[in-house]
């Protein structure tokens, strides 16, 4: 009886979990935050950075170097990453809160205003802010879901001394203890 159980898969429709379940379970793996840059082009033809806070980002390999990163279909920076094909990742210390809230809420074109930042070797644009940049071109797109996972082939990587990261927990950015 329980090996029957155990070899039946249920009907997913049937028993999934709501959206709104997902996003609270996903919610409680702590990660830390990056924002993820690339170029737009505006309406004159000129190239102006564009960028998103994103944590759902992890290694993949390290021989090719290898990432990945998960972009709703619906975040603002996704046409101009499909176009360039190149993208940045600044992982973000734990004093970057405002620079994280401020790449997730304002008008896609007015992010970058305030903060200091420059075109890396690779092509994409870093802040200098950020203790990590990963320097990335796009090596594969693939659909799921809501989401796009793009994976990245490292073309360069920047560490400066590092400080504590910035962490993100149930929809909070918590300290670590002793910070
Ligand atoms: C901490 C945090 C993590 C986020 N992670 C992701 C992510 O992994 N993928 C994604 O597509 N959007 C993510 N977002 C949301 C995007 O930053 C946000 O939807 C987008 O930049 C805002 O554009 P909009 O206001 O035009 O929708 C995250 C937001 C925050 C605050």
């Amino acid at each position: 009886m329980i090996e029957m159980q155990v070899m039946t898969r249920p009907d997913p429709a049937q028993i999934a979990p709501s959206p709104t379940q997902w996003r609270q379970a996903m919610g409680c793996f702590p990660t830390g935050v990056t924002i993820v840059t690339t170029w737009d082009e505006l309406a004159d033809g000129r190239p102006d950075p564009v960028g998103s806070t994103i944590n759902a980002f992890c290694s993949v390999s390290l021989d090719p170097p290898l990432l990945l990163i998960c972009l709703d279909l619906k975040n603002p920076i996704r046409r101009a990453l499909e176009r360039t094909r190149l993208f940045g990742v600044n992982i973000l210390c734990s004093d970057s809160h405002r620079m994280a809230m401020r790449f997730a809420s304002e008008p896609l074109n007015d992010r970058f205003v305030e903060f200091d930042w420059g075109a890396a070797e690779g092509g994409a644009p870093r802040l200098h802010a950020a203790p990590v940049f990963l320097d990335c071109q796009v090596q594969d797109i693939h659909a799921a879901g809501d989401h796009l996972v793009i994976i990245g082939r490292g073309v360069g990587a920047h560490i400066d001394p590092q400080p504590a990261p910035l962490l993100y927990h149930r929809g909070a950015f918590p300290r670590l203890s002793g910070q």
